[in-house]
């Protein structure tokens, strides 16, 4: 028997490369990080595919003095440095020409009217149909000043009727402080925008092995009869980071690990462990799926136990000495702000009732790995002897989402020899084995969906609201008393983030 596939279900054929319309992508902040590590690589890679259109202007907006040739030359050395795809000379040639840069503050009212004026001319010179996305890659703080900029030029409208252009926005996390600040974030960008033209971004949902979850756990029928609470015993989702918080002190001061990464990139992994099946793979459906689940998320009853908050001391790492994080440069000496957050939550659905969803993310720790295990329960019974299943734990199915991609199922298996000792082995399907085609970057893939306008990928304002709804009461709950939990660099994340799982009889997997 075959699978019935719903036409309704499968829009058009995804094995057709995705070419965007003609347009402009304007970069604010250009000069930033983020633009020079990912936007611009992204770019080169999206145009050595093949995916940019003729008709296609990279604009930059930052606060410099700086002509299209000074950009293009940073610009240049970006791609170089960034891009997953090979260099070639002649991709970079033919997006040279397209490559502008416009310079300007966010209070600036002139430089504003001159990028209003520049989208409608890079129509007729560069033939972009008036199209134009806004990556506002921008301190939150400079939001409502941007918004209004945009909004009094007119330039976040779609021009309507013949020859009609459309605009779009992606804003970068985070979304606002707390539940509150991201409410009136949320209203801001809606009275400028249509809901319809709002992308907001989180990268780990580019990620090809996030998309992968997906594949698993609704194109096969392995896994699905299992995955609920009669099969599951809890479910461990880990971001771990060897690196520091490098520059970004100003920015890690006021965010910390929760809000940075437990918030978004944590909360949307566990989603879509969580979720039902979609009744398809567009925004709508996939969107109506992950708002159930973090609907359905309660934050954890006894804060004190199950929110556990440190940060990172100095230590080694790589055989090198790091300081700790309040020696960092540009932080407070006595910042309480938490590199590492871990927190216990559930999600109150029947699938899911009394399964324990075990996040945390740090920096600092022995090394970069972003898993999702599903631990089962162990077996009701064994027919063996107690010192035959010592080394026996529990089946385990690890979603390796970086860096080392791919699948693992752990189960017990017979050691060779005259006895029944049963011991835990892997078995493993590794992306770079099975495939010979490369993952896009996260931003490669997000960049153009934004420029054909596929927004499946983009979580909505209510996402991230009951986001917030989880993590605010976490958050209060720190800033009312004590101080972080001290760990070492290079060690996995403070004791009493072990001792929260000890007190459910469990242990955290090592990655
Ligand atoms: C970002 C956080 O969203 O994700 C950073 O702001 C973090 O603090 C980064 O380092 C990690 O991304 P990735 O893709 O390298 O896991």
């Amino acid at each position: 028997m075959t699978a019935a596939i719903n036409p309704l279900r499968s829009p058009g054929d995804r094995r057709l490369p995705r070419v965007p319309e003609p347009c402009a992508l304007v970069v604010f902040s250009v000069t930033g990080d983020l633009a020079r590590k990912k936007l611009i690589p992204a770019v080169y890679d999206l145009a050595n595919r093949g995916l940019l259109p003729p008709g296609f202007v990279l604009l930059g907006f930052a606060r410099r003095d700086w002509g299209d040739g000074d950009f293009e030359q940073v610009a240049r050395t970006a791609a170089q440095k960034g891009a997953r795809t090979e260099w070639r000379e002649s991709t970079w040639r033919r997006l040279e020409d397209a490559i502008k840069f416009l310079p300007g503050s966010f209070d600036d009212d002139a430089a504003f009217d001159t990028l209003a004026q520049t989208l409608t001319d890079l129509d007729a010179t560069h033939g972009t149909g008036g199209n134009a996305a806004f990556y506002l890659s921008i301190p939150p703080t400079a939001f409502p000043v941007v918004l209004k900029q945009m909004q009094r030029t007119g330039m976040a409208e779609d021009v309507v009727g013949a020859g009609g252009a459309w605009r779009r926005v992606v804003v970068e996390k985070p979304f606002g402080h707390d539940l509150a600040s991201s409410r009136e974030l949320n209203r801001l960008v809606d009275d400028v925008f249509t809901a319809a033209s709002v992308f907001r971004i989180d990268h780990y949902l580019g990620k090809e092995t996030v998309q992968n979850l997906l594949a698993l756990r609704f194109a096969n029928t392995l896994f699905e009869p299992i995955w609920n609470s009669h099969f599951v015993d809890s479910v461990q989702i880990t971001m771990a980071e060897d690196v520091g918080i490098g520059s970004r002190a100003g920015f890690y001061e006021e965010t910390g690990a929760a809000r940075d990464v437990l918030q978004n990139h944590l909360l949307q992994l566990l989603a879509l462990t969580a979720m039902e099946e979609p009744v398809g793979f567009d925004a709508e459906s996939l969107r109506t799926e992950k708002k159930k689940v973090l609907g359905a998320l309660t934050p954890p009853k006894d804060l004190a136990r199950y929110a556990v908050r440190g940060q990172y001391d100095q230590g080694w790492l790589a055989g090198q000495r790091v300081v700790g994080y309040r020696s960092e440069e540009g932080v407070d000496p006595a910042s309480r702000t938490e590199t590492y957050a871990a927190v216990r939550l559930e999600v109150e659905t029947r699938r899911w009732a009394g399964v324990p969803f075990y996040l945390r993310t740090g920096k600092r720790l022995p090394r970069r790995v972003t898993e999702i295990a599903v631990l089962f329960h162990k077996a009701p019974i064994l027919p063996f002897s107690k010192t035959d299943t010592e080394e026996l734990g529990a089946n385990q199915l690890v979603v390796r989402v970086q860096p080392d991609e791919g699948v693992t199922l752990r189960f017990g298996s017979k050691v060779p020899g005259t006895t029944m000792e049963v011991r835990d082995v892997s078995m493993d399907f590794q992306y770079g084995e099975a495939f010979t085609e490369a993952s896009p970057e996260a931003y490669e893939r997000l960049l153009l969906d934004v420029l054909v306008g596929d927004a499946s990928l983009f979580p909505t304002n209510e996402e991230v609201e009951q986001s917030w709804r989880v993590i605010d009461p976490i958050e209060q709950h720190w800033q009312d008393g004590g101080e972080p939990h001290l760990y070492r660099s290079g060690e996995w994340g403070p004791k009493a983030a072990d001792e929260m799982l000890a007190a459910d009889g469990r242990t955290w997997r090592r990655p």
